[in-house]
């Protein structure tokens, strides 16, 4: 898309199946607000030290090459990224950016109210806001906090600030909220937020993934139709959200959506590791070619002993070819990674 943008010198970041790479997470602190029993255990984790993490400077630097480098897409997560207080000078910061990429930014929402119109303001084009259910006691089951109402707020707030369209992620979890899928539909559906509903990954603290527990796609979009129809709109392309249009259902006069759709992200039924452009950068300074990699790329020891951008463009360069096939869930071999999903970013 942005490609014209890319310095004929500087190399675009491509691994040896032909893939590139143009869309960067940064896990911008491994810190959060919320203890998803999906992810975290009650009493937290290890969390990184001040030291550990990067400055600012250091992700913006970074940031720097890699959009030198052809990254048009730079995505705020965490942990929880508006845990982290100088979010809206790294968004500007970002989006000052030359050539600027677009930034977005994943958020449990619980702050978003008070932080929406600053993140705006920075430039921030879109946030996604992870939410499970609309009950408020599965709500605190869940997220071991009672946080719904600011949840809800911050997600208004951030339709009213203009960074829409607001998505909405959902994991749906066996025993917790496995039925709730409709109820989320003709709630986003009436508000004009955008669902995707994203299968559950073995990336959780407490290795409490199972293959035959796990909410499936299939059965996602089977609960869907008992209240829906739904449509598959054409290829997915590089986007890991498979797209349905939602033709009819209960509510469908007052949905304010012209085309009103839902998403499923099916990373474990049908993954899309083929088409799979991304990169993540932790908050202590460590590329990730994969979410299922076993490896990461040290960049802030050379960064802090003072390797120069192109010494460090060329340490990205070497370490998205080497970027593995797919995550291989499933297989003989497959093995969880020992960062979990809060501490690589989502
Ligand atoms: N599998 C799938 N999604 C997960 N998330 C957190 N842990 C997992 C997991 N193991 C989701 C959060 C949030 C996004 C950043 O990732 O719910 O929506
Ligand atoms: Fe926090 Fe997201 Fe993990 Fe929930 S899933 S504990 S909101 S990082």
């Amino acid at each position: 898309m942005h490609a014209a943008a890319v310095t004929p010198e500087v190399t675009p970041l491509r691994d040896r199946f032909g893939r590139v790479a143009t869309d960067l997470r940064i896990s911008l602190t491994d810190l959060c607000s919320l203890r998803c029993t999906y992810c975290m255990p009650a009493e937290g984790l290890d969390w990184l030290t001040k030291a550990q993490r990067l400055t600012d400077a250091e992700f913006v630097r970074l940031a720097r090459i890699f959009v030198a480098h052809g990254v048009t897409s730079v995505r705020l997560t965490g942990g929880e990224p508006l845990v982290h207080r100088s979010v809206s000078d790294v968004v500007a910061a970002l989006t000052g950016l030359d050539p600027a990429p677009e930034v977005s930014l994943t958020t449990n929402g619980v702050t978003l109210a008070t932080q929406a119109r600053d993140l705006a303001a920075a430039g921030l084009a879109r946030v996604n806001v992870s939410l499970d259910t609309l009950r408020a006691d599965r709500f605190a089951a869940l997220t071991r906090r009672d946080r719904l109402p600011d949840v809800l707020r911050g997600i208004d707030a951030a339709a009213q600030a203009g960074l829409a369209p607001v998505k909405i992620n959902t994991v749906l979890v066996r025993g917790q909220n496995d039925d709730e899928a409709a109820e989320l539909l003709a709630w986003s559906l009436r508000h004009g937020y955008q669902l995707r509903f994203i299968e559950h990954m073995p990336l959780d603290a407490d290795r409490m993934w199972s293959a035959t527990e796990m909410v499936r796609a299939e059965e996602i979009l089977e609960q869907l139709r008992t209240r829906f129809v739904l449509a598959p709109t054409s290829a997915r392309g590089a986007a890991p959200a498979e797209l349905f249009d939602v033709l009819d259902g209960p509510g469908s006069d007052d949905w304010p959506a012209a085309r009103p759709q839902v998403g499923v992200i099916a990373s474990v039924t049908r993954p899309f590791c083929r088409e799979c452009d991304r990169l993540r950068l932790t908050a202590d300074g460590q590329l990730r070619t994969c979410l299922f990699a076993h490896d990461e790329t040290d960049l802030r020891g050379p960064l802090r002993a003072g390797a120069t951008d192109a010494e460090l463009g060329e340490l990205i360069v070497t370490a998205v070819a080497g970027k593995q096939a797919g995550h291989g869930i499933g297989s003989a071999g497959f093995e969880q990674p020992r960062r979990t999903m809060s501490a690589i970013g989502g």
